[in-house]
Parts: structure tokens; C-alpha cells; sequence
């Protein structure tokens, strides 16, 4: 059986230009339901399956997005690949707001989320390994595809996740910094935890949007970081048409 596809839609990506729908389909799953209808469609005539993380209207805020259920229900729907759009800050000086990241390293500083399919009473006790927390086939899917298109990403980062829903203070830049954190955003776990426990193969394509807390003059504004990842996403859709015609071969 071929290998599905899945896009997961960030900030800025609650549709997917070019997409044609052939079906949307509302999914419980035992761990609730998802944020949005999954819809099944063709880009560039390759299937997919689209999930827009934050809701249809952007509506879900990052700490309240369902993730057990969103995964679940897109490894059910038969994606192995899954591609997460995330919006970041840029912490490493030499990114700037505009470009794509893809990440390779993970630390988690979230709270209080749902983060593994493994917490029940009656389920075994089980410990992934997550020393390379993104599939690395699909980064260098990701990575050809840009090479591809010309575009000048970062091949490689460190995303630390907060918990949101506010930004950071410049203070705890400065600690992710020294933690070696390149990018920071609040989406990126347990999203890939999960998408680990159900053996999909994830990776993120992460958009900057901003400069991190403290790094830049004066307060981050929405409208900044709305034009950046606006500025992004059209590498976003050449990446991701790309990508999606290489996986399907
Ligand atoms: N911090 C956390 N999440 C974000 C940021 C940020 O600066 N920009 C976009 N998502």
C-alpha cells in the first residue's frame, strides 16, 4: 500500500492554496476530536490529507490544540509522512524573519499538554527513542526539494517548544539560547512525540516570523509576524508541491 501523506497547517496555513478537495470529514477518535475536518484532496493531482492545526477559522490557541487526537486520526486516515508547518521565532542571529527552518532537534518546555498515547491505567509502559525527534528520510525529502527550488533554508535547528499562548520574555531567549535553541514555537510538541509513538515518519517545515523576544527593537507584533509567515508560505507551497511529487514516486 502506498505510504500516505499528511500536511499539518500552522499559523498562516488554515487552507492550502492549490488544493483540490475531494472529501472533509470530521474524525472522533478516542481521544477526542480533532481540530478540524480532515480533508482529503489532491495537490498537484498527489494525494493528501490536510489538518489545519489551529482550527478551520484559527480559532484553537497552541496549549489547547488536540493533539493526541489530531494525530491519531491522520495515522488512521493512512498518512505515514507527516509535514508540520510551524510559525517560530528566530533565536540564531544569522536567521532572518521570512525564511524556513528545518528543525533537526527538539527541547520541549511545555506544561501540562497531553503528550503521549501511552498514559493509560491499563496500556504497557512504553518509552520511544527520540534522540533524532524528526524522520530523517523526510528532512532530506525536504532538504532536495529545496535544493530544487533554489531556496536558501536553514538545513538544520534546534526548535524549543514553550507553552504559550504569549511570547516569551527576553530573559528566557537569552536561556534558550544558551540551551542552544535556534527557533523557538509553541506547536512543536507533543506534536513530533506523538507522531513518534504512532511510527510516522514527521518532519517541520518552520517558518520565521519574527526575531525572538529581546533580540530585535520594541514589542513583536501580530501584523509583524502575520507579513512574514505571509512572505514565507509561497516557498512553503513550492517545498511542499515538490516534496509531495517525490514521495509518491
Ligand atoms: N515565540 C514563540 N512562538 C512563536 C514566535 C515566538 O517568538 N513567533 C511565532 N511563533
Amino acid at each position: 500500500m502506498m505510504k500516505g501523506i499528511a500536511i499539518i497547517g500552522g499559523t498562516g496555513l488554515t487552507s492550502l492554496p492549490g488544493l483540490r478537495i475531494d472529501e472533509e470529514r470530521i474524525v472522533s477518535t478516542p481521544f477526542g476530536d480533532t481540530s478540524a475536518a480532515l480533508i482529503k484532496g489532491r495537490l498537484n493531482d498527489q494525494a493528501i490529507v490536510f489538518l489545519a492545526r489551529h482550527g478551520a477559522e484559527h480559532t484553537i490557541p497552541p496549549h489547547k490544540v488536540n493533539y493526541r487526537a489530531n494525530i491519531w486520526a491522520l495515522k488512521e486516515a493512512g498518512a505515514h509522512y507527516m509535514i508540520a508547518i510551524n510559525a517560530v521565532g528566530g533565536i540564531n542571529l544569522s536567521l532572518n524573519p521570512g525564511q524556513l527552518v528545518i528543525p533537526d532537534q527538539i527541547i520541549d518546555y511545555t506544561s501540562g499538554r497531553e503528550m503521549s498515547f501511552f498514559d493509560g491505567e491499563d496500556t504497557p509502559v512504553v518509552h520511544i527513542d527520540f534522540s533524532e525527534p524528526y524522520c530523517e528520510s523526510l528532512r532530506n525529502f525536504l532538504l532536495d526539494a529545496a535544493d530544487k527550488n533554489n531556496i536558501a533554508l536553514a538545513r538544520q535547528g534546534t526548535y524549543g517548544a514553550t507553552q504559550g499562548p504569549r511570547l516569551e520574555t527576553a530573559a528566557e531567549i537569552k536561556r534558550m539560547a544558551q540551551d542552544g535553541c535556534d527557533i523557538v514555537g509553541m506547536t512543536g510538541m507533543p506534536e513530533a512525540g506523538l507522531a513518534r509513538e504512532l511510527e510516522c515518519c514527521y518532519a517541520s517545515i518552520s517558518v520565521v516570523a519574527n526575531l525572538a523576544a529581546g533580540l530585535a527593537e520594541g514589542e513583536i507584533t501580530m501584523a509583524e509576524i502575520e507579513k512574514y509567515i505571509e512572505q514565507g508560505m509561497g516557498e512553503v507551497s513550492q517545498l511542499l508541491e515538490t516534496v509531495i511529487a517525490s514521495l509518491h514516486v
